[in-house]
């Protein structure tokens, strides 16, 4: 195409291009192909109804609100209701320590923003969310990898890349997207301790923590910085700016997450915002906060969780019985996704050719490095909450055809 925009582009463009999973999306919405790539929650799990009645609510009692420009940080009701569930958690945040985001995407985007300059590293898990990835590298983040084991970061290999000074790290503890891991309580200490230690400060991403299906709730890392590490400025955040979301417990239509910062870092955030979007959806604000309120999220919740569970329990049956002894899979208590391991000398983008031809399809592990080398090639990513049981069961029978028929190739 000749015209005179594309040479214009500025240097921060020409790092972006579009995520293999947005690419493999376009192929799986094909009909017949059951799909393990994307993240996307069931639609089974959307509480319909509940949604018409607080939109009728909404326009009946508050539109002239609700369709109104509104402030950046947010439906203080809203705020109020998350600030009162994270309360549950150990969070302890008042309202000045909370604002919305268009989904916790755009809450990575404005922490790119405020913290990233060009050339600056970013202390990373090895798998870790590529969306991440992709808003910290339009702001011209390099990397520092630190692996994951079935505990989630591997803390005893921090010190070092700590020493080298990162600009912050960024952490998934809860049900980590790719791998389902997480990151165990001993290890959450070490890391807070080491994070003071060398003053680097932590961005916790944690959309999936209510959705526990097995074990107990692990404190969150912005809980234990400040019991361990006594903060007493009155509120419960120093070194953690922790972020969540609706997208995963009510709809990731509605593109509403949320940040906890102390107020200085949400000041700032907020004149960010302003100049992105000035606010998120205000209606869509009003809509959730009918939704969520007298107790009803938490009920929700555990209807997902029953839902997710099963689904959960149906692939990790299915791997079992399909799948060749040489692949091991992560086992995770949450979430919404599992890691398979092949043998060392396996792509997993070889597999997913044949996985396409079989009609299924999974996202392969390279897409969640920073630098992705043979090691990140051996891995597939697997969706659990999007498909139906009986979708399941046949999406991995399928899998494990491309998949034996590869481990066969790859031995010959
Ligand atoms: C770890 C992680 N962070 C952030 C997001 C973005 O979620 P949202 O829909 O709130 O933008 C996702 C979505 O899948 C995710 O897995």
């Amino acid at each position: 195409m000749s015209t005179a925009w594309i040479p214009r582009y500025a240097h921060r463009a020409k790092g972006v291009g579009s995520s293999a999973i947005r690419e493999l999306l376009k192929v799986t919405s094909k009909p017949g192909v059951i799909s393990f790539a994307g993240g996307l929650p069931s639609p089974d799990a959307f509480p319909l109804q509940r949604f018409e009645e607080a939109c009728h609510k909404v326009l009946a009692e508050q539109a002239a609100r609700a369709l109104q420009y509104g402030t950046t940080e947010g439906h203080e009701p809203l705020r109020e209701l998350i600030a009162r569930n994270m309360a549950r958690y150990g969070i302890t945040a008042k309202l000045e320590n909370v604002m919305i985001t268009s989904g916790s995407q755009q809450a990575l985007d404005l922490i790119g923003k405020l913290f990233i300059n060009r050339g600056d590293r970013v202390l990373i898990e090895a798998p870790t969310y590529l969306g991440a990835l992709q808003a910290f590298n339009a702001y011209g983040a390099e990397y520092i990898s630190v692996p994951i084991d079935g505990d989630g970061l591997i803390t005893e290999m921090l010190e070092k890349p700590l020493r080298s000074g990162p600009k912050f790290m960024y952490v998934l503890p809860n049900f980590q997207n790719p791998a389902g891991t997480t990151l165990i309580e001993g290890r959450r200490h070490e890391l807070v301790l080491l994070a003071d230690k060398y003053g680097i400060p932590i961005v916790e991403d944690d959309p999936y923590g209510q959705l526990r299906y097995e074990g107990e709730h692990i404190p969150p890392l912005v809980v234990i910085d400040r019991e361990n590490l006594r903060r007493d400025n009155g509120y419960s955040i120093g070194n953690v700016i922790y972020l969540s979301t609706f997208s995963k417990t009510l709809a990731p239509g509605l593109r509403l997450g949320w940040i906890v910062a102390p107020p200085e870092i949400i000041t700032k955030l907020v004149q960010l915002k302003q100049a992105t979007d000035l606010h998120t959806s205000t209606f869509n604000k009003y809509v959730a906060y009918e939704v969520a309120r007298d107790g009803f999220l938490d009920q929700h919740v555990k209807l997902i969780r029953g839902l997710y569970r099963e689904r959960r329990d149906v692939m990790l049956e299915a791997l079992k019985e399909f799948f060749p002894p040489e692949v091991t899979w992560t086992h995770p208590q949450g979430g919404l996704f599992l890691w398979v391991n092949l043998p060392e000398g396996v792509d997993s983008r070889t597999i997913l050719e044949a996985a396409l031809r079989e009609n299924v399809a999974f996202v392969p592990g390279n897409s969640f490095y920073a630098n992705a080398d043979d090691e990140a090639c051996r891995h597939m990513r697997l969706n659990f909450s999007n498909a139906t049981p009986e979708q399941i069961r046949e999406g991995i029978r399928r899998l494990s055809l491309a998949v034996g028929s590869n481990l066969l190739s790859s031995c010959a």
